[in-house]
């Protein structure tokens, strides 16, 4: 295994740097959360590198890509004749990694039975594989991954509590890209270096119109997405496709790329806001609209009102005020006409 690399500057990457080296040897399980694309498996790969079972497996059990009756001879093997079509035996994950790690991806999909087995697994630190009575010793490290809230599985009854404890003793949780974008540089750098070492394709430069529009993205691919459109740039070698993609993905999505820095209207703001005007919305009607209504209609006043407070926040410096809100300056131009906005 190389040494993985987790690039980054922010805060949030270099506690997680260092939390990774602190525990990557406490017989404890890990559990790694966050969205999709954040660099997850990446963390757990980490943590297996910088521990003493680096020279032993590192196996991956991408639990949502098998189904709920398969997970089972997956995680443990089976003994030869366990079932129809069983005509020899199979060793498990669980088996395959030893004394080294697995890495159950996507914990979230275990359907229920199987995670009481699991449990049951973590606590003994034992396991037969299927038609078997022979209990075999788990010495593997477990790390687990979700994108999932598990906590939110667990208060609907599709995880179970007990097993969300026992897996979450150490929790890692990787933040979205969009929450530390200072990360967006050294990332660049770093994906065009590798391009080349390992694709042998040329570098190309991201001009400053383009890192302008990474800074204000909203990133739902996160860490995988920018890979992606870096590696689309050095074989289209031209910025001209994807600065329209981004431009358009922000002009449709102001709100989501709003930002997290610069002036900020408080919680508090924006609740009393919220509130004023969902009951705007409801007390003259006559009968009481859909959630979908409101729904498109608070947002929508919302938006109003947030751009109203940051217009008058930048003294109606309209440059400023896109740059907090990271919208183009095209897209807040439409929005003050479109909302009829003055100062
Ligand atoms: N901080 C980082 N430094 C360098 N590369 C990174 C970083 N974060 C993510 N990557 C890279 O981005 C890609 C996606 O990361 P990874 O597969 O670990 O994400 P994930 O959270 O497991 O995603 P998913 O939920 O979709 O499985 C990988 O190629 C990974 O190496
Ligand atoms: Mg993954």
């Amino acid at each position: 295994m190389t040494e993985p690399q987790i690039i980054g500057i922010s805060p949030s990457i270099e506690k997680i740097r260092r939390l990774i080296r602190r525990v990557a040897d406490v017989n404890l399980t890990v559990l790694i959360t966050g969205e999709s694309g954040v660099g997850k498996e990446l963390v757990a790969r980490a943590l297996h590198y910088y521990s003493s079972r680096r020279d032993k497996p590192f196996v991956k059990v991408n639990c949502a890509a098998l189904p709920g009756e398969l997970i089972e001879s997956e995680l443990f093997g089976y003994e030869k004749g366990a079932f129809t079509g069983a005509d020899r035996r199979k060793p498990g994950k669980f088996e395959a990694a030893g004394e080294g790690t697995i890495f159950l991806d996507e914990i979230g999909e275990i359907p229920l039975p199987m995670q009481a087995k699991l449990l049951q697994v973590l606590q003994d630190l034992k396991f037969s594989r299927i038609g078997g009575n022979q209990e075999i010793q788990s010495q593997a490290r477990v790390v687990a991954a979700t994108n999932v809230n598990l906590e939110a599985e667990v208060s609907r009854g599709r995880f179970r509590e007990d097993l969300y404890f026992r897996i979450n003793t150490i929790s890692i949780p990787v933040p979205p890209l969009r929450e530390r974008r200072e990360d967006l540089e050294p990332l660049v750098h770093f994906f065009m270096k590798q391009f080349k070492k390992e694709q042998a394709l040329e570098p190309y430069p991201v001009p400053d119109s383009l890192m302008e529009l990474f800074l204000a993205y909203h990133w739902p691919g996160n860490v995988r997405e920018l890979e992606n459109y870096l590696k689309r740039l050095c074989v289209l070698r031209n910025a001209t496709e994807i600065r329209e993609e981004l431009r358009r993905s922000l002009d449709e999505h102001p709100l989501r790329a709003a930002g997290d820095n610069g002036p900020r209207p408080s919680e508090d703001f924006i609740v009393a806001r919220v509130t004023r005007e969902v009951r705007a919305l409801t007390e003259g009607a006559r009968e009481f609209p859909s959630l979908r209504e409101i729904r498109d209609r608070a947002v929508e006043r919302v938006e109003r009102a947030i751009l109203e407070y940051v217009l008058r926040e930048v003294n109606w410096n309209r440059r400023e005020a896109a740059r907090i809100l990271k919208i183009s300056y095209r897209a807040l131009l439409y929005k003050i006409k479109e909302m009829n906005l003055r100062p």
